[in-house]
């Protein structure tokens, strides 16, 4: 009989989002009539804009003749014509990132998830908390020392580095899920010091970047000083361009990140993710990738920002809910998502029963993303625009 790897046997039953699907269907199974209105799981309500799908097509219609019909992608890192749309992406707010830099994945958790891989069990991971469940998740599964960095309503959920604790790994998100914080440069520059002095590496997830508002806050980590030599950023087009569905994101990984093996040779992140990759992953599809080029184009970038606008404009919607009731909360402004206290002194769980049965609404509640989640709750602003007005309504319209 086979071992198994007990490490899952530490983790919560189910993932977060799994969790709270079942919950939504139980209720919906015994209340078939309840109209339920999501704003639980970060997903998408728009469609992909005609530009981009169009793009998709004609990379599907290449696929059925010969004469332009592709196999695998040689490179295994993603088409350059792809790559080349991200690098003048990334130029277009004024950072240099290298086509050679850049390696295409199917969606930001993959590579989150993934990159684990590549680094040995004995590091030890510095995870902001609440955190998205994935970084806390694939270390655990891996066996590896998780030591948490508090985002807190004093510090407004944006944790900062304590010189007195070593870590090798860091996950920051920002614009953060779930909290919806958004580092400043001067923040960001304090983590890089921090990793620089520990001889760490940031695993920066910058899924949300596209929300951004604020010209203090950086799209990227690579806009700050000193990121080249101990940052990897993720990026994803789920949320920016609808892609929640068709999957396809970014890594990239400055060609001078490097560290040292334990016999003293230096060894290059970007080739040993490279072999990873080589051995684990086949790319995405040709026809995914003509879409994803698509968005980076002028055309592109005008239609799916248009998107963006309207989950905007939701977000100020709750939030503007939220000031009428008296709510505390963070996010909405750079980014889709806002973080409320529950009112009533309610923990997490407790309150996303009560919105269920008492509005028919459904939240993500804080605890699934770490202890200092717990008596916080989400919700998206990735919604329908009346549906979100209609969750609205039905909350102002509770008793707490
Ligand atoms: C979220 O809602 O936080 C995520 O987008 C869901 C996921 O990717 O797992």
């Amino acid at each position: 009989m086979p071992s198994i790897n007990e490490n899952f046997l530490k983790l919560e039953k189910n993932y977060l989002f799994i969790n709270i699907a079942k919950k939504v269907n139980a209720y919906k199974e015994a209340h078939p009539d309840a109209d339920i209105i999501r704003m639980g799981i970060g997903d998408v309500t728009l469609p992909i804009a005609k530009c981009v799908v169009d793009a998709m097509k004609k990379g599907a219609d290449e696929m059925g003749v010969k004469e332009t019909f592709r196999g695998y992608e040689d490179s295994g890192t993603g088409y350059d014509f792809l790559k080349e749309a991200v690098s003048g992406y990334y130029k277009s707010f004024g950072v240099d990132v290298a086509v050679d830099e850049i390696r295409i994945n199917d969606g930001a958790k993959s590579d989150c998830g993934n990159i684990v891989d590549i680094f040995g069990n004995d590091n030890v991971v510095l995870i902001t908390d609440p955190a998205y469940p994935v970084y806390v998740d694939t270390n655990l599964m891996s066996g590896r020392k998780v030591i948490y960095a508090d985002s807190t309503e004093e510090n407004g959920f944006a944790a900062m580095p304590d010189d007195s604790v070593h870590a090798d790994l860091i996950y920051l998100c920002s614009p953060n899920n779930p909290t919806g914080s958004a580092y400043t440069k001067e923040q960001l520059k304090a983590w890089i010091d921090y990793a620089i002095k520990n001889n760490a590496i940031i695993i920066y997830d910058a899924a949300y970047e596209a929300f951004i508002t604020d010209e203090a806050v950086p799209r990227s980590i690579f806009a700050v000083e000193g990121s080249r030599q101990c940052a990897i950023e993720m990026c994803s087009l789920s949320k920016t361009a609808g892609f929640t569905g068709m999957r396809c994101g970014y890594t990239v990984i400055p060609n001078e990140l490097k560290v040292t093996a334990s016999d003293g040779t230096e060894v290059s992140i970007s080739q040993l993710w490279g072999r990873r990759e080589g051995s684990k992953f086949n790319g995405v599809s040709y026809p995914v990738q003509c879409a994803a080029a698509a968005v980076f184009t002028e055309e592109g970038q005008k239609q799916t920002k248009e998107n963006i606008k309207y989950y905007q404009e939701n977000a100020k919607i709750i939030a503007s809910a939220l000031d009428e009731l008296g709510i505390k909360y963070t996010g909405g402004k750079n980014s889709p998502y806002i973080w409320l206290k529950c009112p009533g002194n309610m923990g997490s769980w407790e309150f996303f029963d009560f919105l269920l049965e008492k509005a028919n609404v459904v939240g993500t509640p804080g605890a699934g993303f770490g202890k200092n989640g717990e008596g916080w709750f989400r919700l998206t602003a990735f919604g329908d625009r009346e549906r979100t007005k209609e969750a609205m309504e039905r909350i102002k319209a509770l008793k707490f």
